[in-house]
Parts: C-alpha cells; sequence; structure tokens
C-alpha cells in the first residue's frame, strides 16, 4: 500500500474516540507493520516527564528489553537530544546504537513535536539493509503530526 493510501487509514484510526489515546496508537504501529514490508518493529517512545529518559508507550514486533533508553543513548536517545531525525541505513555501522535484535539491519527514528516541543518519537526498526528513503521521512513526520493532534 502507498503512503498516499495509508494517510486517511492512520487518521482515520487515531480519530476514533471509542479507543484509548494509546489503543489507537497501538493499532497505527499494526497498521503500519502490516503494510509495509520492510517495518518489522514500529514503537512509540515518549520523555518520561522531566527525566531525560524516553520510555516505551507502545510497539509491534519482538518484544524488547529497552521500554526505557536515556536521553543520548542509542539512535533514539540521540534523536531525543537533537530534535533531527536519524535514519541509519546499517545499524552495525554506528557507534552509539542499542541492539534490540540481531536480525535488525537498519532503523529510522522520527521526532513527534507537540507546540514545538519534541517529546517523543517513532521508532521503526527493518530486517531489509538500507530501505529508508525521504518518503519514509516524509510520511512518518505526517503520522507523528497526527498523533500530536490528540495528545
Ligand atoms: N535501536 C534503538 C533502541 C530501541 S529498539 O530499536 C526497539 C536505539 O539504538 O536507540
Amino acid at each position: 500500500m502507498s503512503f498516499e493510501d495509508l494517510k486517511p487509514k492512520v487518521t482515520l484510526i487515531l480519530t476514533d474516540k471509542n479507543d484509548s489515546i494509546t489503543d489507537r496508537m497501538q493499532k497505527v504501529c499494526q497498521l503500519l507493520k502490516d503494510s509495509i514490508d520492510y517495518y518489522d518493529w514500529v514503537g512509540f517512545y515518549f520523555r518520561n516527564g522531566d527525566k531525560e529518559e524516553l520510555v516505551l508507550r507502545t510497539y509491534v514486533g519482538e518484544k524488547t528489553d529497552h521500554t526505557v533508553i536515556p536521553f543520548g543513548k542509542g539512535i533514539c536517545g540521540q534523536v531525543a537530544v537533537s530534535n533531527k531525525n536519524f535514519v541509519v541505513p546499517d545499524v552495525q555501522a554506528q557507534d552509539n546504537y542499542i541492539a534490540c535484535s540481531l536480525t535488525v539491519k537498519s532503523e529510522i527514528v522520527i521526532p513527534l513535536f507537540k507546540n514545538g516541543e519534541n517529546i517523543g518519537q517513532i521508532d521503526i526498526d527493518s530486517e531489509t539493509p538500507d530501505p529508508f528513503t525521504e518518503q519514509d521521512e516524509r510520511f512518518l513526520e505526517f503520522v507523528n503530526q497526527e498523533v500530536a493532534k490528540i495528545l
């Protein structure tokens, strides 16, 4: 399914007030994983109050031990500090990387802004080497903007 076809589905899920906000985000994770063949793990991390750490709120894919990530650590922790998209074509080439699974080859992390503040991020792991393009970045920025609207 194309990103353009996915966008209205994402919006529909996120605006369904019959579900809790976390359940809606969970459904978006599932939709993305099911629809894009190189998305193997999809999750949302958020800043833990005033602490300089991220907490995993919801995800689909292999179970992970990394439910709390300090700012600055790993790809996720770096994005919490940089406020910038981080596309990793080859995770093995990264020094500051937290491995969740040995099968993961690449990763993309896009910060999520609410009122201009970096409050969290969407994180996607892929078992395909170097699959992410600017189209993924634009699409995931859209997803995060839609999530921000309901937070
Ligand atoms: N690889 C991430 C850790 C989170 S897992 O991908 C679920 C990182 O380096 O921050």
